[in-house]
């Protein structure tokens, strides 16, 4: 009799098997496109450290949210290039209704009102500072800034945003923002918390393409510990009773544990994050021919995924659903 009996390779035989007891499938509606809008027409700026993405104008940013739909992803996320001086300590220019950002939602609604906006509601891209709170003396002021943040919440909901997100990582902020809006006539406006955000080497690149890294110090005293788990899912916990409607991790990649045990941990759908720096260091390993850039976007969004993420941000949104669309991941 043959030995050995069991044999696991039988189910990896060929494609169609493969496909059959496949444990985690992508598909495009999981995915979410941030996307980098700055002033002007028809101007697109390329991102030295994002190769392939660029900071768009209005205009052509309406332009991709369509042609994100068009290969099914759902949902996009804006993020803000502010002139210097537009820039103050108190993050003035980010509840003026006329300004770059609620320009930006009005028109994504107006042009393609089926896909889902996520509007990031921190301080760092219009504070001269480039921190995520009211610094006074080199310290984060937490409860000032609350008001702060609530105040470009209620912006970007009037505006039309769907989800606000708080990135800031201030204590109350998701129950303090859960109060302005409900205030204030939006309690359909929901809330997709960044509650385990990481004070991480990985967002390089986002804080080149919007000039939004701190003038002085560094982001610990909010942003989380990269070595704590339990903390974490307190964090996750936390927003969950203060009232956010989604939680994510952030980075994804390297927190693939924090992902499963948030995802244990609360009854709300968790999103996680595949960062600038994720992106970046598979861009750059592929360009120098070390790694075959299709099947490490595959890899690293299935393995995201099957960590027990539900929803995946990523700058690779729009060459996944691709590959999803043709089949060419079967
Ligand atoms: C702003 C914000 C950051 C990112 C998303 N929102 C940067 C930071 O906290 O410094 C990072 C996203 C990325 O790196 O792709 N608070």
């Amino acid at each position: 009799m043959g030995f050995p009996r069991i044999r696991p390779r039988r189910n990896r035989r060929r494609g169609a098997i493969r496909a059959l007891v496949r444990e985690t499938r992508l598909h495009p509606a999981d995915l979410v496109l941030p996307l980098f809008v700055q002033e002007g027409k028809q101007k697109r700026t390329p991102i030295r450290s994002l190769p392939g993405q660029a900071r768009l104008s209005i205009d052509l940013i309406v332009r991709e949210a369509r042609a994100a739909h068009r290969l099914g992803i759902r949902a996009v996320a804006l993020f803000p290039v502010i002139p210097g001086k537009l820039k103050d300590p108190r993050a003035t220019a980010s509840t003026d209704p006329d300004g770059l950002l609620p320009r930006a939602i009005e028109a994504v609604k107006k042009a393609v009102p089926q896909i889902a906006l996520i509007t990031d509601v921190a301080m760092d891209p219009y504070s001269s500072d480039g921190h995520d709170g009211l610094v006074e003396k080199g310290r984060i002021l937490n409860d000032p800034t609350l008001e702060i943040l609530s105040q470009m919440a209620l912006t970007q909901a009037a505006s039309g945003a769907d989800y606000v997100a708080p990135s800031d990582m201030m204590d109350g902020r998701v129950a303090a923002i859960r109060k302005a809006l409900d205030e204030n006539g939006f309690s359909e406006t929901g809330i997709l918390s960044y509650s385990a955000k990481v004070a991480s080497a990985f967002y390089g690149p986002f804080r080149e393409a919007l000039d939004s890294a701190p003038k002085s110090g560094d982001k610990k005293s909010y942003q989380m510990d990269p070595a704590n788990l339990r903390e974490a899912v307190r964090e996750a916990r936390l927003d969950e009773r203060e009232g956010a409607d989604i939680v994510m991790v952030k980075p994804a990649g390297p927190y693939l544990d924090v992902i499963r045990a948030v995802r244990e941990a609360v009854r709300v759908p968790v999103a996680a994050y595949q960062v600038s720096g994720e992106y970046g260091m598979l861009t750059a390993a592929a360009e120098k021919g070390w790694l075959d850039l299709n099947d490490g976007i595959r890899e690293t969004l299935t393995g995201i995924k099957r960590a027990g993420a539900d929803i995946l941000f990523t700058y690779f949104a729009k060459e996944a659903a691709r590959q999803l669309q043709k089949g060419g991941w079967d």
